[in-house]
């Protein structure tokens, strides 16, 4: 197929974008370049330098490429940035993705992949977190994710979309040649890998009091090779649909700490910050649909495992894509 990618420039648009390439795919790739990296998208992809928030240039780009599917990860992601100013969040990744949406009805592409989140579930009753438990998102970021899965809805049901929403827990490690390069970086494995380079003195745990075994927040962390496998597996399952895309198993900040102390070999202090607001204590997915549904079988499935696929990728590119 042809697909085009927005956002494949990121982190996980562009391990998606080669995994597809891999397969025999091809692959346009849509993004600003504001958080991604031209090194990162693949030298088999075409590369169109544009933003979502311009209607003219995404339509453009959508007639001229005429995909058969879009897959769509182009978004801001800082949840506190999202407090600081929602409307940075609401303009880019709802009126971006509306614009993205007319671009593809106007050029008669129906197939759809959306980057969701589990931040839409907002601080969850009850852990693990399946896909009827209620959303009730806790800042704008999720709330903006939301507001797409809800759009989207109503393309599917009145404008013959073929839609599918991945509603991803916490994307971590890296593959040979692509990794995790943010700036800001706000993602715990990447910062406690900076400690053990050398490159931060020390890293900041943010709340140790919360309900929880140690008194640090509980994440489900899931390789990025796994998720760009589950995106190709939803291009290929021809239904709408939604999926949680997590291991099922959660590890404390602590224990991310220490597994990455005993692969690095590094002393890694810390010390104890405050609670970052609307940081929920546990997320935990309950990942069974996703493996019922559309077949996948994450390969990944020890923070060990994902942590040295990480450490390996940042202690050969120290200063990221350097771009
Ligand atoms: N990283 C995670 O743990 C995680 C978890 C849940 C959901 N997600 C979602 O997955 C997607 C990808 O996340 P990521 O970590 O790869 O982010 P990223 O910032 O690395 O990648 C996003 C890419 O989109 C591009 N972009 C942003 N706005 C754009 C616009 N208006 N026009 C064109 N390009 C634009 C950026 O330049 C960047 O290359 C996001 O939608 C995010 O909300 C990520």
């Amino acid at each position: 197929m042809k697909v085009l990618v927005t956002g494949g420039a990121g982190y996980i648009g562009s391990v998606t974008a080669e995994r597809l390439l891999d397969q025999g795919h091809d692959v346009v790739v849509f993004d600003n370049l504001e958080n991604g990296h031209r090194s990162a998208v693949d030298s088999r992809a075409e590369l169109i330098v544009g933003d979502l928030r311009d209607q003219g240039t995404i339509a453009d780009a959508v007639a001229r490429c005429n995909p058969e599917a879009v897959m769509h990860f182009a978004a801001y992601a800082l949840v506190g940035e999202s407090c600081e100013k929602p409307e940075l969040y609401f303009r880019n990744n709802v009126v971006g993705t509306i614009n993205l949406f007319e671009a593809m009805l106007g050029a008669g592409v129906t197939q759809f992949v959306f980057s969701s989140t589990c931040a839409t579930y907002g601080d969850p009753d009850t852990i693990p977190i399946d896909e009827t438990c209620p959303q009730s998102p806790t800042n704008p970021y999720g709330e903006s994710k939301l507001m797409i899965e809800n759009v989207l809805k109503w393309y599917i049901r009145y404008r013959g979309f073929r839609g599918v929403c991945l509603r991803y827990f916490n994307a971590a490690g890296a593959t040979q040649q692509l990794g995790e390069d943010h700036d800001p970086e706000s993602h715990l494995i990447p910062l406690v890998l900076r400690v053990a380079l050398g490159q931060s003195e020390q890293i900041t745990v943010l709340g140790n009091d919360y309900p929880t075994p140690d008194g640090t927040c509980i994440r489900d962390y899931i390789h990025i090779g796994d998720l760009a496998e589950a995106h190709i597996l939803a291009l290929g399952h021809n239904e709408s649909g939604i999926y949680n895309l997590g291991i099922g198993k959660g590890y404390s900040v602590r224990e991310v700490i220490d597994v990455a102390r005993s692969i690095s070999g590094c002393d890694i202090p810390t010390v104890a910050g405050e609670r970052r607001v609307g940081d929920p204590p546990a997320l935990i997915a309950n990942g069974s649909r996703a493996r019922e549904a559309l077949g996948w079988s994450p390969q990944f499935e020890r923070l060990e495992d994902i942590v040295q696929s990480a450490w390996d990728w940042h202690r050969e590119h120290p200063d990221g894509y350097a771009d």
